[in-house]
């Protein structure tokens, strides 16, 4: 039995589009669309009928970063794959991609499998994963292969955190001369780990233990410097390239000068970049824990180059990096010593709404912001057009969005599980309004229909910015 809706008189957007069109979904995909008004638009009839006029139609977002119940400094990322997606759902976004771990001494099949166990069966929206590379070895290599077979197409290495997440310059060459010859993305952590652990001790000898200095020993040129060996690295190795969570003027630069040489380089910033700062690290009584994340916060002054950057096409993906972490009990753990805090911030459900923000303020042009937060993303990580647009075949992924309402941000009214809000009081305009997810409803009209289990686990093809 076939089910069908229409999304009646709305702005349909998409990264190339903006036109006025009914749309029909059948069978939890995008049948055909077809210009308000006229007789092919008429006679698409339909079970469920959805008025979005005065409202844009827009793909539903791909957030191709989180870290839902994440270890981190002897504790857990507060979002489960249940809540996590639930609150995804409710901002507007209905893929995620997160960051399966390998640990030191397991293989990449064992953090695979435990992270298809904590996702299974619990996510309101659609997810597939990244495999974190702790552990460069010849079996790891080989893991590598069979794992881009299977639709885990991209790979992080960390040139930060050593001890824990870490790879040298050795061990990130292997795996880019893998990935070269496999098809494979590696995503990189751009931060100088080990020069930043001596700045850590140094401050905290000095007596500098509070949040703001997290800011300050992780330092602009150390993202810099990182960024910069990186591509070339990669360069070495005919690697492709994606840089995570790019926060510094002079990172963007290193991606920058490589893409003009022409080199597959790609970059990710985050929301908490573009619109939070080191003034909010050094909020007094320990508040400033609530920003810590790394890369850090940068001056105000840096969101000018990630704005350009995002218009230039020199960084093409804002995904959120959603890595929460309780101020009370978790982010607590670094009273004393801001090397202790867990590194992350919530935001998964916030992104589509700010980044519509970016609109009204005039950052970027309304097309932007879907080839930023949908379509890229998941032409990036191989989900495209199955993911990230509106277009007959393509997964009823489909917002319905409200861009004159008016919202103010807070852990009130925010649905992830994390007692406070990175946008604690921040007016925005425009709002999620109903969320289908292959075309069933997650969220109507601000109500949440959604179920756990309905999302599924979505096998990547690999990286489609190089094709
Ligand atoms: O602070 C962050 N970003 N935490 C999550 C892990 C990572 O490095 O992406
Ligand atoms: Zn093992
Ligand atoms: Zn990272
Ligand atoms: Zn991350």
């Amino acid at each position: 039995m076939s089910s069908r809706t229409v999304i009646r008189g709305g702005l349909v957007v998409t990264a190339s589009d903006e036109i006025h069109a009914d749309v029909l979904i059948e069978d939890g995909r995008v049948a055909a669309l077809a210009a308000t008004g006229t007789p092919a638009a008429e006679a698409f009839s339909a079970e469920r009928v959805i008025d979005a006029s005065g409202k844009y139609v827009i793909p539903g977002g791909v957030d191709g970063h989180t870290h839902m119940e994440m270890p981190f400094g002897g504790t857990y990322a507060a979002d489960t794959f249940e809540t996590g997606t639930r609150a995804a759902a409710w901002g507007g976004t209905t893929t995620i991609v997160d960051f399966a771990i390998q640990s030191v001494g397991h293989s990449l099949r064992e953090g695979l499998d435990a992270w298809h166990a904590k996702a299974e069966g619990n996510c309101a929206i659609d997810y597939g994963f990244h495999m974190i590379v702790s552990d460069v070895n010849q079996e790891t290599l080989k893991e590598m292969d069979l794992l881009v077979e299977e639709g885990v197409t991209s790979f992080k290495q960390f040139m930060a955190y050593p001890g824990v997440f870490y790879s040298d310059d050795g061990q990130i060459l292997r795996a880019m001369q893998r990935a070269a010859e496999n098809g494979g993305l590696i995503m990189m952590h751009a931060e100088n780990g080990i020069a930043i652990d001596v700045l850590v001790e140094q401050a905290l000898a000095r007596g500098e233990t509070d949040p703001r200095f997290h800011g300050e020993v992780r330092k602009a040129l150390l993202e810099a410097e990182a960024t910069h060996r990186a591509v070339r690295l990669a360069q070495v190795a005919g690697a492709p390239l994606y840089v995570v969570h790019v926060s510094a003027t002079e990172a963007v630069a290193e991606l920058t000068r490589a893409r003009d040489e022409g080199l597959p380089v790609f970059g990710e910033t985050c929301p908490q970049y573009l619109f939070l700062s080191t003034d909010n690290l050094a909020e007094p009584g320990f508040e400033g824990a609530k920003y810590v994340c790394s890369t850090p916060l940068r001056p105000r002054e840096h969101q000018a180059a990630l704005w350009r950057g995002l218009r230039t096409n020199d960084l093409q993906v804002v995904s959120t990096d959603h890595c929460p972490f309780c101020f009370s009990g978790q982010k607590e753990l670094g009273r004393g010593d801001f090397s202790k805090i867990p590194n992350g911030m919530p935001g998964v459900e916030n992104r589509m709404d700010l980044l519509h923000q970016a609109v009204v303020d005039g950052h970027i042009s309304r097309r932007r912001w879907i080839e930023i937060a949908c379509a890229g993303p998941a032409r990036m990580f191989g989900l495209y057009p199955k993911k990230g647009t509106i277009a007959p075949g393509a997964d009823a992924d489909i917002v319905v969005y409200d861009p004159h309402a008016e919202q103010v941000l807070s852990a009130e009214t925010h649905h992830m599980n994390v007692d406070y809000s990175a946008y604690e009081g921040r007016r925005v305009t425009g709002r999620v309004e109903t969320v289908l997810s292959r075309g069933e409803p997650v969220v109507t009209e601000r109500e949440y229909t959604g179920r756990k289990g309905h999302g599924v686990y979505t096998p990547r093809a690999t990286c489609q910015y190089l094709n």
